[in-house]
């Protein structure tokens, strides 16, 4: 059925990369300052670093990936051979040698070998780009998260990869270290800190003023004409840029998203406060989509079913057996071979806030009263009945 009121939801969700991002040319002048020249007899030119700081929402990933693309069509330009890969470390994990594998496999896949150590990978990879004349730029993003939870020296080695052949320029021109905050530094020697070197680049969280510029580009994307007002943008940058979402671009789209579900829902043709309203105040709403969108499929079919299961029963807590009776309805409806055990996805999903796990058979969702729950669970089902729906 064709709807009334989305004209490309796909538009609102945080795999899609806009074209332009309002309020974020500096950084992204920044960002040219600094590399463009690389381009410039780049068989010359050395490593150059740069690190993306700011708050969640604040547009780093989105900026960092359009920039990367700006740079390829400069680098094609001017005929060069160019790669640019985005590794993101939270999603890869703490494993060195999974994330230059993936790296490896994104840049120069016909290199590509399980036999090779971490080191051996990196070496091959910095080979290969001069053997082949291809130069390559790559972003690390949410490099806090690994330095946090891992204890090998990434920062060390993609900082110094010219000691691998002292002395002569290297390929690969570029690195674009993406974290929320400096505080990672703390964990880092002080070799690490020297040459990942200041090349600092803010983004502050957005105001008023520029959310409202952000959700009318998008709005424009991915509404019919006449759904979304004016007032109603206004309405919504007020909301979030105050606390708890404080200048979250994320959030906001997110919010448009789900008010936008709704409405639809309800048979409007016309988003209204009311939408807006009520998905705020539910708590589920915290719970962002980019979060559903990260986890495995697995653990989205056992969230799904830990959410049914505690609808059904209209409780914040139920045992683990009813659980398992859902979750073997849900993998039916999804043609999904059914797992003997999920106690794998449970525990990720209670690591990550998502559920909680009280003593040794229940389950449920924490933080939220009884009478909030069932409009916490509408909330989060639509939620990954939504991401399934576009993703799958
Ligand atoms: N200036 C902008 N214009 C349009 N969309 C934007 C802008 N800034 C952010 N967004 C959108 O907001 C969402 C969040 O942005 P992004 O993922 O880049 O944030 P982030 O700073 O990387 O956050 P986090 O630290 O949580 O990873 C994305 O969907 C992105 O497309
Ligand atoms: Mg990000």
């Amino acid at each position: 059925m064709r709807s009334l009121i989305f004209k490309d939801k796909n538009k609102l969700l945080p795999t899609y990369i806009p074209n332009s991002l309002p309020h974020r040319g500096k950084q992204l002048n920044q960002l040219k300052l600094l590399f463009f020249d690389s381009l410039e007899k780049p068989s010359e030119k050395f490593l150059k670093i740069a690190q993306l700081i700011g708050v969640t929402g604040s547009g780093k990933t989105c900026t960092a990936i359009l920039f990367t693309k700006e740079f390829e069509k400069e680098a094609l330009k001017k005929k060069l051979r160019i790669k640019s890969v985005y590794l993101n470390l939270r999603l890869l994990g703490t494993s060195k040698v999974v994330l230059y594998r993936t790296m490896v496999l994104k840049a120069a896949p016909e290199i590509f070998s399980q036999n090779l150590s971490a080191l051996e990978m990196l070496n091959e990879l910095i080979n290969y780009l001069k053997k082949k004349k291809t130069y390559l730029i790559a972003v690390f993003d949410e490099i806090d998260y690994f330095v946090n939870y891992s204890r090998e020296k990434l920062v060390y080695e993609l900082t110094r990869l010219s000691e691998l052949s002292p002395g002569e320029p290297l390929n690969f021109l570029g690195e674009i270290f993406i974290a929320r905050s400096k505080k990672f530094h703390e964990k880092l020697e002080p070799a690490e800190l020297s040459t990942l070197g200041r090349n600092y680049i803010r983004f502050q969280s957005y105001n008023h003023k520029q959310l409202k510029d952000i959700l009318l580009l998008r709005v424009n994307e991915s509404f019919k004409p006449g759904v979304v007002s004016e007032d109603l943008v206004e309405f919504i940058s007020d909301l979030c840029s105050k606390p708890p979402i404080n200048g979250d671009a994320r959030a906001a789209l997110d919010l448009l998203l789900y008010a936008g579900t709704l409405a639809e829902a309800q048979g409007f043709r016309k988003i209204m406060p009311e939408h807006v309203r009520s998905v705020f105040k539910e708590k589920s709403y915290l719970i962002t989509t980019d979060e559903i969108l990260n986890l495995p499929f697995q653990e989205k079919v056992v969230l799904l079913s830990v959410a049914r299961a505690l609808q059904r029963k209209e409780e914040p807590y139920v045992p683990y057996n009813k659980i398992k009776e859902v979750y073997k309805v849900v993998c039916e409806e999804l043609k999904q071979r059914k797992r003997k055990e999920i106690d794998e996805q449970l525990q990720n999903l209670a690591d990550k806030g998502l559920i909680e796990i009280k003593g040794l058979t229940k389950i449920g969702v924490s933080g939220v009263e009884t009478a909030e729950l069932n409009a916490f669970l509408n909330g989060l089902i639509m939620k990954i009945n939504k991401v399934m729906e576009t993703v799958i």
